[in-house]
């Protein structure tokens, strides 16, 4: 674990020293769980946002993309349930004054037991070999499944009790457990309050004439509300889908982990729009196609993982996580809801506007079910950063930390290099570089040893380096440079392009 967290340390000090993500209002010593992506770090999100876009709005004939306001009416919030229910129960220990979500405290508990199975199983599988049946001992070992129990009577007390908002009954389970402040060690609690997430301010110029507004919690609440207008103007035929990006912002309790938990942050959503009865269909197709998307640039498969929901948020009827392997263990990553027709029908109710589907082919009208496909960019962009983040020890004996970044999320495609900075190589390099740019992010560098920057290029994750020597001004050839194998190959000028496009084609 140790290592693991080092690892999180070493990827938020590399993003730093070479401009992905600083601190927010660093010179006022930062603004807490708030970050501003620098110049490489805003090109790796845009290239993280346009392969979503691409892939959910581009590549699909029925999903059509909207970019709504960040501010919304304040009657959406109280349709959607965000104001009554978009709530965390909180706790605070007195001797370390920090604070918890209360819930996230016993389900840590829970995590540690499930360890605990986990460590008996390879145990057993180590002991018994290739005749290990894992599915019987878990169904017969008398320790499994009396921490199984143990698990299922935690979640008997714990689900009731979130629904209920009965904050007494999950206090008293937090004391029956035992548990205590993971940095105080004390069992000194507070009271278990509720805390609502959303962010409000004020909008109209005098404080009489003033609402109460919000900053949006989710970006799906802009599209329940403009279906109605995207289904008539786009001639959209159920089922079809709407996706947005954009920022969300969160007063999230316990807000670290760096870009993990922010209290502004962006989604990618997209809402389905399917016939009532059709949703688990579709809530399968979207987990399938979701878990594609994850794995298509590249990504290995094991890093992921699917956790379906014991505990509904007050929305859906089916939900599951795709789960990344983080440096700090496996976390949600992505979800996928099925979010029936909660909110269109709430909106309906609240704001008197019928929002019905006409369906030709059945003849009939009614509220569209709807399944949800939400990803954090932020999360994703920490997902890439940690499966990128490579150190190697190299044959000569140094060593190179390479961010090997999928070739289609790398800000730069290619760096371009003169040997020299004199003898007419810099303006041929220039020259390389403009017949470049129209199609590629490109970098132009002339400090330093040809060593050192494809350093500084392994580190900022650019494919490709090219330099221009002397031979250059000869035949019209350079040496193109790989970043992971870095091998070097002599190709003509004209050829650098198509070498780039080879990989960038998925
Ligand atoms: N519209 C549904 C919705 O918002 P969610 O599970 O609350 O569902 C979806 O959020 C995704 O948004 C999460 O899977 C995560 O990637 C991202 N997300 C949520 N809260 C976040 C936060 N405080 N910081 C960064 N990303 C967050």
């Amino acid at each position: 674990m140790a290592n693991q967290e080092d690892l999180l340390k070493k990827i938020i000090s590399h993003a730093k020293e070479y401009g992905f993500v600083f601190q927010s209002s660093e010179i006022y010593d930062g603004l807490s769980a708030v970050y501003d992506y620098a110049q490489n770090g805003s090109e790796l999100k845009k290239n993280i946002r346009d392969y979503w876009w691409k892939a959910m709005v581009q590549m699909h004939n029925n999903i059509v993309g909207i970019d709504s306001a960040i501010f919304m009416h304040p009657k959406v919030w109280k349709a959607s349930g965000h104001v009554d229910a978009f709530n965390d129960p909180m706790i605070d220990n007195k001797d370390s004054k920090k604070r918890y979500r209360a819930d996230v405290l016993v389900e840590d508990f829970m995590a540690k037991i499930e360890g605990k199975i986990d460590k008996e199983v390879a145990k057993a599988k180590k002991r018994f070999g290739d005749s290990f049946d894992e599915q019987q001992f878990r169904e017969t070992n008398p320790r499994v499944l009396a921490n199984i129990e143990k698990i299922e009577g935690i979640k008997n007390r714990l689900y009731p009790a979130m629904d209920n908002d009965d904050m007494e009954g999950i206090k008293n389970l937090i004391e029956d457990l035992g548990i205590a402040c993971p940095i105080s060690g004390s069992k000194n609690w507070t009271e278990v309050r509720q805390f609502n997430l959303m962010f409000s301010t004020q909008m109209g110029s005098t404080a009489e004439g003033a609402s109460e507004i919000y900053l949006r919690p989710e970006t799906a609440q802009g599209i329940f509300v403009n279906y109605l207008n995207v289904q008539k103007t786009g001639r959209m035929k159920i089922p079809f889908g709407i996706a947005q990006t954009g920022k969300a912002f969160r007063n999230e309790i316990v807000a670290r982990q760096f870009i993990f938990r922010m209290r502004e942050f962006e989604q990618m959503e997209m809402q389905f729009f399917v016939r009532p009865g059709e949703e688990m269909k579709w809530f399968e197709y979207w987990k399938e196609t979701r878990m594609k998307w994850h794995t298509s640039m590249g990504i290995p498969a094991e890093k992921f993982r699917f956790h379906d929901h014991d505990k509904l948020a007050h929305y859906a009827n089916a939900a599951a996580d795709i789960e990344f392997e983080f440096p700090m263990g496996f976390k949600e990553l992505e979800g996928i809801h099925s979010r029936t027709d909660f909110d269109l029908s709430a909106h309906e109710e609240l704001s008197g506007k019928k929002l019905r589907y006409h369906d030709p082919e059945i003849n009939e009208s009614y509220v569209p079910y709807v399944v949800e496909t939400s990803i954090g960019l932020d999360r994703m962009f920490l997902a890439v950063l940690s499966f990128a983040y490579t150190e190697e020890k190299l044959e000569d004996g140094n060593e190179r930390v390479v961010m090997k970044l999928p070739h289609v999320l790398a800000p730069y495609k290619v760096a371009v290099f003169p040997l020299v900075k004199k003898d007419g190589l810099p303006e041929k390099a220039d020259e390389i570089l403009n017949g470049l740019k129209s199609d590629y992010m490109c970098f132009y560098e002339e400090k330093d040893s040809i060593g050192k920057r494809y350093r500084r290029h392994d580190a900022l994750g650019t494919p490709y380096c090219v330099t221009v020597d002397h031979q250059t001004l000869e035949d019209n050839t350079v040496t193109i440079r790989e970043r992971d194998s870095m091998t070097q190959e002599r190709v003509s000028i004209e050829d650098i392009s198509g070498i780039i496009a080879g990989r960038l084609r998925g």
